[in-house]
């Protein structure tokens, strides 16, 4: 039992191969009714049976928001992962019955901003074609810096550069090509929002370097969903509902929870939305917070968890749940 957003049953409608890394999937509802609209940087949730596994992994939706024909997502196939871009990559085709979620968004622009400068790097381009769609519909300024590592992994660059010319950047790593980043965020115009969704290392490049050059931190908006790590499996209590559970290597907490049967909350599995939040009662060992939505004086009072990315190693960690 779970507690996300409500559920949406969808037959796999088109799986396109971009590039040697990523593939597109396209979903429909399987009743022929109309999907939800939703805002551009939103994501769903994808519900898979990964071989006794429940897998529920959140993408951002790449299509456009007002076409409510279908949904779209890019998946970067990730072998050293815990399965689900696998899944995903080897075990999906046109005609499968899946379940995703409604669209959720924690990534959406600024109606205030005066223009929006976004910075892509990789896969992270996927929640920017829904944004610049938005945009364009309603008439918003932007401009895209992208980043991949080659031309042939930087998926839909050509199509974005078709499509929107010059506001179009793209950076090949192979190439030597590198944004110059503070040459940029030092030319923008008065009410300027800034975005960044790519790797780790480079969310942490942009947020410090504007943060340096004196950017308003309500003006920089950033997205990274984690993957829930790998680790040594260990038992949970659930107080409140008089359960011990037990969380297998590949398994998260929040999956583990989930799979005895106990409804949990939960927006974006990916330790960013805060929604899973969870009163730790007692711990005696150490937590492995992985999330980025507890503050460091939370995390070491080892008195909250984030379920969907943290693990736990010790002798007992007894939850509020
Ligand atoms: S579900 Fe979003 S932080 Fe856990």
């Amino acid at each position: 039992m779970s507690m996300g957003a409500p559920k949406i049953p969808v037959t796999v409608a088109e799986v396109v191969t971009v590039n040697p890394l990523i593939k597109r999937f396209r979903f429909v509802r399987r009743d022929g009714a109309p999907m939800l609209p939703f805002s551009g940087g939103a994501h769903v949730v994808v519900e898979m049976e990964d071989h006794g596994l429940r897998r529920m992994n959140p993408y951002s939706l790449m299509s456009a928001p007002d076409d409510t024909s279908g949904y779209e997502i890019s998946v970067r196939r990730d072998d050293t992962g815990r399965g689900g871009s696998l899944y995903l990559h080897t075990h999906v085709s046109a005609g499968m019955d899946m379940v995703v979620s409604a669209p959720v968004n924690l990534f959406p622009t600024d109606a205030r901003a005066r223009k929006h400068l976004m910075i892509a790097g990789g896969i992270g381009i996927t929640p920017f074609l829904s944004q610049i769609a938005g945009l364009q519909a309603h008439g918003g300024r932007f401009e895209l810096h992208y980043s991949a590592r080659s031309r042939t992994l930087a998926a839909y660059a050509d199509d974005l550069t078709a499509r929107h010319g010059d506001r179009i950047h793209v950076y090949c790593d192979d190439q030597g090509q590198q944004i110059d980043l503070a040459a940029l965020l030092q030319g923008q115009p008065l009410g300027t929002h800034l975005y960044v969704c790519g790797p780790k290392g480079m969310i942490a490049w942009v947020r410090v370097t504007a943060q340096t050059l004196g950017w308003p931190a309500t003006c920089v908006h950033s997205e990274e969903f984690l993957a829930p790590p790998v680790g040594e499996p260990f038992t949970v209590q659930l107080a409140a509902s008089g359960k011990s559970i037990t969380v297998g290597p590949a398994q998260s907490l929040l999956e583990a929870i989930e799979a005895s049967g106990i409804a949990a909350p939960y927006l974006c599995r990916g330790g960013a939305c805060g929604e899973c939040e969870t009163e730790v009662l007692a711990c005696h060992g150490q937590i492995a917070h992985n999330d980025h939505w507890l503050t460091p004086d939370q995390k070491a009072s080892q008195t909250r968890i984030m379920p969907c990315v943290s693990r736990f190693t010790g002798a007992a960690l007894v939850l509020n749940r």
